[in-house]
């Protein structure tokens, strides 16, 4: 068996956890919006909770929220957003079937003139919105979690885990569920010619596919 990663904390997630399915969203969302965790708050506009079904089977985490989501107050709104809708309607993911969150849920950016622009969040500032992506995922309780970037990967396994090395087949996670890896939308809409972005495009809905096929048999 390949990679079999694991996330670094299991027990957390276990059912003999002190937060196995003890908590819910609405309570988690209103608590999340007060987090001081980390110096993010202090100019984002708002914490950018997950949002979706609440026992969905796929639970997809990104990176952080951007611009757009930092306004709107939702995860993938913006660009990014609507290649991940395509890349799960090339899927037949249906939306109902799925909770999306962010590894970190504060707007990280610098200002350069009137634009905001992203910068990426370091390892301490992962850590530190740990906690809400490990509670989500006690609470939602998906069969599958799928990791978009590099980010996310090191946020859903607790250390850094290469994308390339380990997208393409499923990973253990806990005991009930698994993980898939692969890259951000926005690495898709980054790309800088039409021939990588077909190609790249085409691999991640393949990943999607795959995550669809899973919960399919699951
Ligand atoms: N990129 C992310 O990782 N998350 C969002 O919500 C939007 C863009």
């Amino acid at each position: 068996m390949r990679h079999a990663a694991r996330a670094p904390s299991p027990d957390l997630f276990g059912k003999e956890s002190l937060l196995f399915g003890k908590e819910n969203l609405a309570d988690l969302r209103e608590e999340a919006a007060h987090c001081r965790a980390c110096h993010l708050y202090k100019d984002a506009t708002q914490t950018v909770f997950g949002e979706g079904a609440v026992h969905a089977p796929i639970m997809l985490v990104g990176e952080q929220p951007g611009d757009k989501e930092d306004l709107a107050g939702q995860p993938f709104v913006g660009p990014a957003g609507q290649v991940l809708d395509r890349g799960l309607g090339e899927a037949k993911i249906p939306r109902n079937k799925v909770y999306i969150t962010n590894a970190v849920k504060h707007f990280k950016f610098v200002r350069r003139g009137k634009i905001r622009l992203h910068q990426k969040p370091n390892t301490s500032e992962i850590r530190a919105c740990r906690q809400w992506y490990e509670r989500e995922l006690v609470t939602v309780k998906p069969a599958l979690v799928v990791a978009m970037g590099a980010t996310a990967a090191q946020c859903v396994f607790g250390k850094i885990t290469p994308i390339g090395k380990n997208r393409g087949h499923l990973l253990d996670l806990t005991e009930d569920t698994k993980a898939l890896v692969t890259v951000h939308p926005s690495y898709l809409l980054r790309l800088p010619d039409q021939e990588s972005k077909e190609r790249e495009y085409k691999q991640f809905v393949s990943d999607l596919k795959l995550a669809a096929s899973y919960l399919r048999k699951a």
